[in-house]
């Protein structure tokens, strides 16, 4: 996969960039990540990217000729053009699900805003996607772009180590991950479960199910909802038993419509 990133900041990208799951993935050449200083398509002598908004108000807003002038010189670098993104508190709300559709394209490029945020022409005409990593506001799109590449980069294949695995973590099946323990089996008098102890197989699974069904529904019982209305095919769904399982631990009905 080829990410490209239209910034102000590129120096933002250093830390996050250079350690760790996604540094090793650019070494492996899983993914190419390209950084692009908006300010070298600013305009005139200074480089001007940004100007006050039309009808009066606060800050500055990001002009769009620098940002369309960065995305028609940068979609050529490659023979993919990519999916173009702009990161933006008004997007899509990003979850697994969207994370797993962005991670099937060959390509993406991302534009991070900054001050006001930008020129609407650019959502309106430049953009084929805008996605929001939570409903707070940032001060910028950069932060919100190293949480989407991340986020993009341990799903493509051969990113994470062994060591790591996909298909259990938290959001994968549409259910919160099972608790986690290593050693020291007592810790300060702390114990852990006896299951995980026993070397059973099957039985740490089941256990390790019921778990991830019982956190899901205490702290996400909207998770839980949808994972409820999984068809039987789904690897979500959750099957006669284990809904009696869980009314009878919350000893409450589960309402799955
Ligand atoms: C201060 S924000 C501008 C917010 C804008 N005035 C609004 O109310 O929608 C500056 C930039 O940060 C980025 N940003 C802020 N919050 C974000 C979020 N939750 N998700 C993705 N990007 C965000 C966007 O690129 C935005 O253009």
């Amino acid at each position: 996969m080829r990410i490209d990133i239209l910034t102000l900041f590129p120096e933002m990208f250093r830390g996050p960039f250079e350690a760790s799951i996604i540094a090793r993935a650019v070494e492996r050449q899983i993914v190419k990540l390209e950084l692009h200083n908006l300010r070298d398509w600013g305009e005139g002598r200074h480089h001007v990217v940004d100007d006050a908004p039309y009808g009066g108000g606060a800050g500055m807003v990001l002009k769009p000729e620098p940002i369309f002038r960065a995305v028609e010189a940068v979609q050529p670098l490659s023979p993919e053009p990519g999916r173009v993104v702009l990161l933006t508190p008004q997007g899509r709300l990003l979850t697994q699900a969207i994370v797993d559709e962005l991670a099937e394209l060959p390509r993406i490029v991302l534009i991070c805003g900054h001050y006001e945020g930008v020129d609407e022409r650019v959502r309106e005409h430049l953009a084929d996607d805008e996605i929001s990593i939570g409903d707070y506001v940032l001060s910028g799109g950069e932060p919100a772009a190293i949480v989407l590449v991340d986020a993009l980069v341990r799903r493509l294949p051969g990113a994470l180590g062994s060591e790591e695995s996909l298909v259990e973590e938290s959001h994968a099946q549409g259910l919160l991950e099972y608790p986690q323990y290593t050693r020291p089996a007592d810790f300060r008098g702390l114990g852990i479960p006896d299951v995980l102890l026993s070397g059973h197989h099957e039985e740490v699974r089941r256990w390790r199910r019921r778990q991830s069904l019982l956190r899901t529904a205490r702290r996400r019982p909207d998770l839980l909802a949808q994972a409820l209305r999984a068809e039987p095919q789904d690897e979500a769904c959750i099957s006669d038993e284990e809904r009696r399982w869980l009314e009878e631990e919350l000893e409450t009905k589960l309402d799955s419509d």
